[in-house]
Order: structure tokens, then sequence, then C-alpha cells
């Protein structure tokens, strides 16, 4: 028999359902409790919410476990390029060579974009933060294909948007990081894959031949395979209810990444290698005052705790060993490196965060590694939405797919009860 869970309220009980999930999860399933008993749940932050069910993304906090389509991250991150891992999320399954040939193939005929979307870049003030033109230029492409605004497409239609979403964010990326430094923007070279066409077109000179360093090529690639997807998230949330309204994948995406770009999410990259900077110029590398001042709660240490992981997070540890490889093999030395390891010894030995369970995330070390590959600090968070982009379109996918209701939270209303109105001449 199924398993239920009982709730006794006003007398009365209810018998709720629980469902399963593959990796034996359990939820009670209250989607009748208002009805039945004219309750509704609260969950602020929704951390012991589900919101969905999913076929994507597995992740065990307490476990440290992270799977995509049930792959590890370990393996993924170790074994496959970051396309192999777009397909993944977006098909289910891992490619073929010539499925992924196919795939690349029809990418790379989709990577320009049109010329007066370049324009739009004109607009903006010199500094303005790189997050913020990836949002405008984003929700500006669906001008550019009215044809997405039609929420009934079928779906080789919705495929074709998803290629050039996927072909044209590589464009986007790489000319707003050429237009922040005054360059003149490179346009894809449609031999290169998909990986090296964006340090291509980030890193390469008009001037000169481009030859990618294999070695920048492979961080990159398992740099954005680790921040891929990561289940209902904030921005992938974000993603998921602007698409449940039907809004098009371009409008649903720019939603995402406005989301991404707070500082407790993915900003917190970008805030990580300032903390770091911050320490090392203006507090002589004393990493003990500024843990001192996060018990204090009068900083946050960005790049620590996390709202799932609860024992480690399996991406950090992955990424920490990558980056004592890469800056060696770049011949880097970067001071900032042992600023960040001591910061995490004097944080992990204390008991204020071994007892809130916080540890390194994702965002402590990946800062370094993109600083040591060349890019500037504010397009960190850029970086981090490249490497999500699939997760969100398979999100976006997923809930289509499967025909989801409208995403619309309840709420308890604490506010004035009715009072009569006062007109202008008799208020106080
Ligand atoms: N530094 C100092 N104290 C912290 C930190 C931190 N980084 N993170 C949490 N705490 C404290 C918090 O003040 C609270 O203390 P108390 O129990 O005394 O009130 C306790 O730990 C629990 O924190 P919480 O805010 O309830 O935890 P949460 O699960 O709601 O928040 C988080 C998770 C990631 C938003 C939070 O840990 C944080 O703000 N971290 C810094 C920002 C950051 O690195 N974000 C990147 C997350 S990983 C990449 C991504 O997917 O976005």
């Amino acid at each position: 028999m199924a398993e239920t869970a009982t709730l006794s309220y006003g007398g009365k009980s209810y018998e709720l359902p629980i469902i399963t999930g593959t990796e034996n999860e359990s939820a009670i399933d209250i989607s009748k409790l208002r009805s039945d008993s004219g309750l509704i749940t609260f969950d602020e932050g929704y951390k012991n919410t589900g919101s969905t069910i999913s076929n994507i993304t597995f992740l065990d906090g307490e476990k440290g476990i992270l799977h995509y389509r049930g792959y590890t991250i370990e393996d993924l991150a170790s074994k496959a390029s970051f396309v192999e891992v777009i397909y993944l999320l977006l098909y289910g399954e891992l490619p073929t060579q010539t499925q992924l040939s196919e795939f690349e193939g029809s990418i790379s005929k989709h990577t320009l974009v049109h010329e007066n979307l370049v324009k739009v870049f004109e607009v903006f003030p010199t500094g303005s933060h790189p997050m913020g033109q990836l949002m405008t230029m984003m929700s500006a492409l669906s001008s550019f294909y009215p044809d997405s605004l039609n929420p009934n497409k079928k779906p080789e239609e919705t495929n074709l948007t998803v290629i050039r979403l996927l072909a044209k964010m590589t464009t986007m990326c790489a000319m707003i990081h050429k237009k922040g430094k005054g360059h003149p923007v490179l346009y894809p070279q449609n031999k290169y894959d998909y990986v090296t066409n964006f340090l291509y077109m980030t890193f390469g000179n008009v001037s000169e031949e481009y030859i990618a360093d294999p070695v920048i090529v492979d961080a990159m690639n398992k740099l954005l395979i680790l921040h891929a997807d990561h289940e209902q998230n904030c921005s992938a949330s974000t993603v998921r209810i602007v698409g449940s309204s039907h809004a098009n994948l371009y409008a649903s995406i720019a939603a995402g990444i406005a989301a991404l770009w707070g500082p407790r999410h993915g900003g917190a990259n970008q805030e990580v290698l300032e903390m770091l900077e911050d320490i090392r110029t203006n507090a002589g590398g004393d990493v003990k005052r500024a843990v001192a001042e996060a018990k204090d709660k009068k900083r946050l240490l960005f790049g620590f705790g996390h709202r799932v992981y609860k024992n480690f997070d399996p991406r950090a540890k992955i990424i920490k060993v990558a980056c004592d490889n890469i800056l060696a093999k770049l011949g880097v030395n970067d001071p900032l490196l042992a600023i960040a390891k001591e910061l995490e010894e004097v944080a992990l030995n204390d008991p204020y965060f071994v007892e809130r369970k916080l540890y390194p995330n994702v965002d402590f070390y990946s800062g370094i590694i993109y600083k040591a590959l060349g890019f500037p600090t504010p397009m960190f968070t850029v970086l981090f939405a490249l490497g999500r982009l699939p997760g969100w379109i398979a999100q976006w996918k997923e809930l289509r797919e499967r025909n989801e209701n409208i995403g619309r939270p309840r709420q308890i209303y604490t506010g004035y009860t009715q009072r009569a109105f006062t007109n202008i001449a008799d208020r106080k």
C-alpha cells in the first residue's frame, strides 16, 4: 500500500500521499491540502519545498553528491567536454560521436548575431556591469526572433530557438568582454569548437593569429561543466516560474541571468575575489580578522555556505584541485590563492563555521582560475551564466514538456484588515 502521512487539525485528520524519487528522497504531496482542509503550508525561502518533479539533476547535500542525468559530476568534469554535457542535459543521454558532430555543427551555423544587436552595446555607459549587459542582450534577442514569442511551438521549432540561444550566448559574452576593454569585437570562427570559439572571440586579437592554449581550453571546459546545472536553485527556479507563464525562452533566461547576478547566488564569484583582494591589500593578509568579522555578522565570507550542501560542495573539491593544477601549468603565482587556502583552513576549524555546516562552495576557488585565465573580475558571473545556460534551458524545456501549471505561491497576509477610506481633505 502506498505510504501516507497523517495531519491532524481542527479535530479532523487528513491522509497525505508520500511521493518518492528514484534516489529515495520523499515528499508529502500537499496538492489537495488547501481544498481539503483550508490550510496552506508556510516555508519562507522554500527550504523544505519541492516545486517540481524532475529527471535532470540529482544532488544529495548531506553526502556531497551531484549527478547530471545519473552521471557523477566527477566523471563528467574529468571525462566529458562541455558540449557533451550540454547535449546530455538537453536530450537526456550522452551523444554518440555522430550526434555530437551534428550538434556542434548546428550550433556553429548560428553563432553570428544581428548587426543591430551589436549596436546595442554602443548605448551602455563605460564601466556598465557585464551582467546587466548580458541580461539586456538576452531579452533583446527575442526582438530578432519574433516567432519565438509564440508559446505553442512545435518541438523542432523550440529546438531551433535552443540552438540559436546556445550559439549566440558565446558570441554575446565575448562581445561584452571586448567592449569592456574598448577592443574591436571578433566575429565567430566556426572552424573552432564551442569553447575554443568563445576563447578566440574573447582573447583573440584582430591583428594576430589566435593559438588556443590546451590548458586554458581544458580549464574552461571543466569550469563550464561544473556550473552547468544545479536543480531547483534560485536562478533555475526563476527560469521555471517565468517560463510557467508561457513566457518565451529568451525572456525566461534573461530572468535567470537577473537572479544569478545577486551576490548570494552566482554574483558571489566576483565578491570572493574582491574579498580576497580586500584582505590582501587592506587587512595585510589577516584572514583571522576576516573570519572574526564574519562571526560578528559584519561581513559574509563569500564563497562559503550553501543552501543544500551541508557537508561539502563536490564542485568546490574539484575546483580546488583544478586551481592548483591550472595555476602551476600556466606558471601563475597568485598571492590570493595562499590567502584563500588560509581562510578556508581557519574557517573550517572554527566552531561558528563547523556548527553551521559552512563549507567552501563552487565560487570560492573559481575566480582565482578565471583571473589566471585572463578574465577581469566583473566578467566572472557572466562565465557562470555561460556554464548554467544549458541547465536553465533543460529546466525550461522540462517544465513545458510536463505542461506544468503557472507558478503562483500563496502567502500569509499580516497587513491591515479592512478599514474605512478617508478622503484626502480629512487625512492628518
Ligand atoms: N559567512 C558567514 N556566515 C554565514 C555565511 C557566510 N558565507 N553563510 C551563512 N552564514 C550563517 C548565517 O549568518 C546564519 O547564521 P545564524 O544561524 O547565526 O543566523 C547561518 O550561517 C545559516 O545561514 P543561512 O543564511 O540561513 O543559510 P542559507 O542556506 O539560507 O544560505 C547562502 C545559503 C549560500 C545564501 C549563504 O551561505 C551565503 O550567503 N553565502 C555567501 C554567498 C555565497 O557564497 N553564495 C554562493 C552560493 S554557491 C553558488 C550558487 O549556486 O549560487
